[in-house]
């Protein structure tokens, strides 16, 4: 199979072509164009693995240069990981997010449909749940997003349910991440963004290292346990096993499939911080300070139903995550030297 990976020079799509090309050897097309990323990831694709991965640098809007791509290459399946990602830079410039989440996604669809591409894997996210504190959150509670990141996931997932009533043969899956942090435990792949990082994981990877100085810890009066906001962390080799795991299931037939990725299990920023310093045998400093605008209190999956359909559930625990997470930030201070 050929496989056309959009973002696949990023933390979750490096992940997901290390697995795809260890595995059953599909051929791999990496589309990204480096707006949080670097070439850094796919040089230590081709050490990890050996093998190559074909790269178009673009940015998906541009449908001309997205043609020639499917011209050149027989694609069989699409993994759907460009987009922009972070909450707080998406309530900043909420227009840029839609531009580059929704039209990046509506561009690569018709290219889909003029090409006869007509297999999906689609990166949505627990954000479209908003806040739901009360318990672990099925795919059947109903979307609630809180900031503009969240829409573009929620307005995304509207847009390929009209495509699939409107063409009976397209198959996605549109697989709803809660929070994956990690690394490959090779050390060689991990989470390498551009700038300061907008996630929790590799920031506390950057205090731990001292590249950063503390952790802004955004809010500790939430009404969790401990104070300070809870989520369902999961390892990005877990996440990178059940997208290849959902390349096989697309061919079972046509619709929209949506699937949670989560643990199941909540821990809370200040229980990651002592499970870093734990594991990782460092210390690292950190501020509780106000609340974060579009930020839920917690946010917890049931990962019953992807159990129930396909038999699977992860296997990696938070120790594990941090471990792993730390193994790439020691080979890789400045993360990927570009
Ligand atoms: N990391 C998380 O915590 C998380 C949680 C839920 C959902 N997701 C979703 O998973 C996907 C991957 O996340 P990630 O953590 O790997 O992010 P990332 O920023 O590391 O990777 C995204 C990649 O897409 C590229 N990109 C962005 N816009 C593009 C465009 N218009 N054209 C071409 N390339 C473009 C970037 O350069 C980057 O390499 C995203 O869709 C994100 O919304 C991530």
């Amino acid at each position: 199979m050929t496989v056309l990976v959009t973002g696949g020079a990023g933390f979750i799509g490096s992940h997901v072509c290390a697995e795809l090309l260890a595995n059953g050897g599909d051929d791999v097309v990496v589309v990204d164009n480096f707006s949080n990323s670097s070439q850094g990831a796919l040089r230590a694709l081709r050490v990890l693995t050996g093998r190559d991965v074909v790269l178009h640098q673009l940015d998906l809007r541009d449908n001309t240069e997205l043609d020639r791509v499917f011209e050149q290459h027989e694609i069989d399946s699409v993994i759907h990981f460009a987009a922009k990602k972070s909450v707080r830079e998406s309530l900043q410039i909420p227009l840029d997010y839609f531009d580059n989440n929704i039209a990046g996604m509506t561009s690569l669809l018709l290219c889909m449909v003029r090409h006869g591409v007509r297999r999906l894997i689609f990166s949505s996210s627990c954000s479209i749940y908003g806040d739901q504190s009360q318990g672990p959150i099925g795919e059947d509670s109903p979307p609630c997003p809180t900031n503009p990141y969240a829409r573009s996931k929620l307005i995304c997932e509207q847009i390929l349910a009209d495509t699939c009533a409107r063409y009976d043969d397209f198959a996605v899956i549109s697989l709803r991440y809660f929070n994956p942090v990690g690394a490959h435990p090779s050390g060689t792949l991990g989470e390498s963004p551009l700038g300061i990082p907008s996630n929790v994981m590799p920031y506390i990877m950057q205090v731990a290292g001292g590249r950063l100085e503390r952790l802004q810890v955004f809010g500790a009066d939430y009404p969790t346990p401990d104070g300070s906001p809870v989520r369902d962390y999961i390892h990005v080799m877990d996440v990178a096993e059940a997208h290849c795991l959902a390349l096989h299931y697309l061919a079972d037939g046509p619709g929209l499939r949506v699937l949670n990725l989560g643990t199941g299990v909540g821990v809370s920023v200040l229980e990651l911080v002592r499970a870093v310093e734990d594991t990782c045998n460092v210390v690292v400093p950190y501020e509780v300070v106000a609340r974060r605008e579009g930020d839920a209190a917690s946010a917890v999956a049931d990962p019953s139903l992807i159990d129930k359909e396909w038999g699977w559930r992860t296997s990696r625990d938070i120790r594990a995550m941090c471990k792993d997470a730390w193994l790439f930030q020691q080979l890789h201070p400045r993360g990927y030297v570009v």
